[in-house]
């Protein structure tokens, strides 16, 4: 008999059980597809990551090199090879999780997991697999299954998703050929950063949105700093704007959209990519054999301890309420190991970070100013541009900003928002800050390297209290 049983191996479930095994718990993993890692190794995060630097240096090649005095002659792009790199990464990726596994001890499952029967103190679960099926018995479960797409016949378009014309996150990280023209539904997270990769390669990118802007989590202002950059380098968005058919030609897609006006306009183009969000999957599991509850939304309820309404089954990541981000899901896996070992265990919800790897990239920690506004937080706001650092201007990296809001009185830092070069990592500092209680003194008064691009965040900071230097 197991301790844990973990169902699923995304950053979530494969994290969750390396912590339960370095606790000491006998812990076993089951994975349906053939690699670990989940849907964020083998077909999200990682991959998207590397075909967005891959796009982004030959954007680099033909827009910038001139600047910086190097001169390249005609560039192409072999996309072959940048999808064989590509593949290469997610490879050597996943393989390190099968490391991890058989160095933590971990016994790894290779099939579909089914709960077959509940009691308090023992659940089984079916592995199902072609060639065969197993009952393994375990003290606790955590169901760290993750989501799907969501597809156009959820949205209430009557087509299907064909791979070919009309497809989904999978496909965009996998075409064969570069597309003269896409029309992307969600100007989501999905949408801004596949439809930049394709973008930068030479694709004609439109991005429908059906909310008065992308991005609505972020600060408002910064959505248009973002926004405006991403429109400087030929992506084209309809705002307000609902795809309300979608018509298959023989070499082409025809959307209908509705306009803010009530009007409707066709757009042709060659492909259309759906990305209009994730919803929970739990296809398999049999949760409604042994009773276990999910929300309207079809995700798994949780209490504060990630505990569903069965003692011992757990739940993590995508399958629950949340942003649906491979760092919440970890943090996630992290506090039920510690849980189920009587350990203390916590998630700091309010400072989850969101990043959009777009170019400038785009991420924020923490309240926005209108959030601030909605709930009476009084509050100071310090901005800085990258076009008044050093780094910044030496590396020819200038667009964007960084925008720091702290508490009026306390000063206490509240949110971080920042559009720019590597604002994935400038923000880590931000956030640590926050975890810390920080105030925007104390990053204002705390060394920073010179020249660095996280100057800009020192110096919004003291801007906060009208004190930059650069300003
Ligand atoms: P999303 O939730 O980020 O964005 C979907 C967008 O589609 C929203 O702006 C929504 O208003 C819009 N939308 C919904 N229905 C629509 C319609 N009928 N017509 C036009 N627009 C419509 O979802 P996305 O981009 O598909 O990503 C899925 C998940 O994957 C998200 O939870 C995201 O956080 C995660 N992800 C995270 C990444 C990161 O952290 N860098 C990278 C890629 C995905």
């Amino acid at each position: 008999m197991y301790d844990v049983v973990v169902i699923g191996s995304g950053p979530g479930g494969y994290v969750c059980a390396i912590r339960c095994a370095q606790l000491g718990l006998k812990t076993a993993i089951i994975e349906k597809n053939a690699t670990l890692g989940g849907t964020c190794l083998n077909i999200g995060c990682i991959p998207s990551k590397a075909l967005l630097d891959s796009s982004e240096k030959y954007y680099q090649a033909i827009h910038h090199f001139k600047e910086h005095g190097i001169q390249v002659g005609n560039v192409s792009i072999d996309l072959d090879t940048m999808m064989k790199r590509k593949d290469q990464v997610v490879k050597e990726l996943t393989d390190g999780v099968r490391f991890l596994m058989n160095k933590n001890k971990i016994q790894v499952y290779s099939g579909v997991g089914s709960f077959y029967s509940y009691s308090l103190n023992k659940i089984e679960i079916q592995v199902k697999n072609p060639q065969k099926e197993e009952i393994i018995e375990t003290k606790k479960c955590v169901i760290a299954t993750g989501s799907q797409v969501i597809t156009p016949k959820d949205i209430g378009l009557n087509v299907e998703i064909d791979g070919e014309k009309i497809i989904v996150s999978d496909h965009a990280l996998a075409l064969k050929s570069i597309p003269k023209s896409m029309l992307v539904i969600g100007g989501g997270v999905i949408g801004l950063e596949l439809g930049s990769v394709w973008s930068r390669l030479g694709t004609n990118v439109t991005i429908v949105e059906v909310l008065p802007d992308i991005l609505m989590n972020l600060d408002g202002k910064m959505r248009q700093i973002a926004r405006k950059a991403l429109e400087k380098q030929g992506l084209k968005f309809l705002l307000n704007h609902k795809v309300v058919d979608i018509q298959l030609k023989k070499d082409s897609v025809i959307s209908k959209i509705q306009t803010p006006k009530n009007e409707t306009i066709e757009i042709e183009t060659e492909k259309v990519l759906v990305a209009v969000g994730r919803k929970p999957y739990t296809n398999g599991l049999n949760l409604e054999k042994i009773g276990v509850e999910l929300n309207q939304r079809g995700r798994i309820k949780v209490n504060q301890h990630l505990e569903t309404n069965l003692k011992n089954i757990y739940a993590i990541g995508d399958v629950i309420e949340g942003p649906m981000l491979a760092h919440k899901a970890e943090e996630e896996g992290i506090a039920v190991a510690h849980h189920i070992a009587n350990k203390y265990a916590h998630v700091n919800y309010d400072l989850c970070p969101y990043v959009v790897y777009t170019w400038p990239e785009i991420a924020w920690v923490g309240k926005s100013e209108e959030k601030l506004i909605e709930e009476g937080i009084e509050y100071n706001v310090g901005t800085f541009l990258f076009k008044a650092n050093g780094r910044a201007k030496g590396m020819g990296e200038t667009e964007g900003q960084v925008k720091i809001l702290a508490h009026k009185k306390t000063d206490k830092i509240l949110g971080v928002s920042i559009v720019g070069p590597y604002a994935s990592e400038i923000l880590g500092e931000a956030v640590i800050a926050m975890e810390f209680s920080g105030s925007s003194e104390d990053l204002g008064r705390s060394f920073h390297s010179h020249p660095n691009l996280l100057e800009v965040i020192k110096e919004a900071a003291l801007d906060v209290n009208k004190e930059a230097i650069h300003k």
